[in-house]
């Protein structure tokens, strides 16, 4: 977040150093007063009741100092946040390139105009603003990339946008950022700032080419008998459930288990095997594969780049 990589990003951080700076200027100062007090109580007379004769400033230091300066503070800075959140409002009538992006528990859906779906890897153009179009499969979650901008709750039955531009090509960590269940922690993603953004999202449309490494024309078969097609779509094949991610370029993904693990082939059979292992509470249930089944589905999933 205190390293933003474009215009939205610049202003949350901009708003986060005049709160830290607002914030250490108040506290500084009522530290100081507290040290006044102290130091000035000890040797005074001890006083229990204020006599008729004291001054009465204490009364009015306390209006101004606990009243009306906090007010002025608080007002000036929702002023100011109130310029940042219309700025970086989506001007819902400007036409930009919309990517729906779907909170599941726990990963992320991202479909493209062109039909392209993908999970938990985003790309986006370099240097052009991008709407996301922001709904949930479940319960609230929250889509949040730091670098790159404000966090924007989704919501069931409810659709937000939010709108984000990348100035650098890059991989971008997001993180849910409200809790919603036992694997929130782990409900990670990248947005990729792609300067072959083009490129990417029309071979992301295509199916899935037909297998052709020894043993994967085995695993695919294993994988649309068995249960994994009852919850995941391989575009080109008859599985074409969206319960779990879209798996159709799955290979060409540098991560899994919604950006918790690096995309290597150990950790891919160790997901395929049981899932609970690696995301407790998941809504994958263990394979009910033998393990040579398990290791041609792997070699299949493989192949999808
Ligand atoms: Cu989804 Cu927290």
């Amino acid at each position: 977040m205190l390293s933003p990589g474009g215009e939205s990003g610049r202003r949350v951080e901009g708003l986060w150093w005049l709160l830290l700076w607002v914030s250490v200027a108040v506290f500084v100062v009522v530290l100081a007063l507290m040290v006044v007090s102290i130091v000035r109580s000890k040797g005074a007379p001890d006083q229990t009741a204020p006599t008729e004769s004291e001054p009465r400033w204490g009364a009015r230091f306390i209006v101004t100092a606990g009243v009306a300066i906090p007010t002025v503070i608080l007002v000036a800075v929702f002023v100011v946040s109130l310029a940042d959140v219309r700025a970086l409002a989506d001007d819902p009538n400007e036409d930009v390139l919309t990517v729906t992006v779907t909170g599941h528990v726990w990963w992320w859906e991202a479909e493209y105009p062109n039909g392209a779906i993908t999970a938990n890897e985003i790309h986006i153009p370099v240097g052009q603003p991008v709407r996301f179009r922001l709904e949930s499969a479940d319960v609230i979650h929250s889509f949040w990339i730091p670098a790159l901008g404000p966090k924007r709750d989704m919501i069931p039955g409810q659709t937000n946008t939010l709108r984000l531009t990348a100035d650098e090509p890059g991989r971008y960590r997001g993180q849910c950022a409200e809790f919603c269940g036992l694997q929130h922690a782990r409900m990670g993603l990248f947005v990729v700032a792609d300067p072959d953004f083009d490129q990417w999202v029309a071979h992301m449309a295509e199916p899935a080419e037909a297998p052709d490494a020894p043993g994967a024309l085995e695993g695919r078969d294993a994988f649309l008998a068995g249960s994994c097609a009852g919850c995941h779509a391989i575009r080109g094949t008859e599985a074409d459930a969206r319960v779990g991610p879209d798996l159709t370029h799955l290979a060409s993904r540098q991560t899994i288990g919604a950006a918790s693990w690096d995309n290597t082939h150990d950790n891919l059979t160790q997901f395929v095997t049981d899932a609970q292992s690696l995301k407790p509470g998941a809504v994958m249930p263990p394979a009910e594969l033998t393990p040579d089944e398990i290791a041609m589905v792997v070699t299949y999933l493989e192949t999808l780049r």
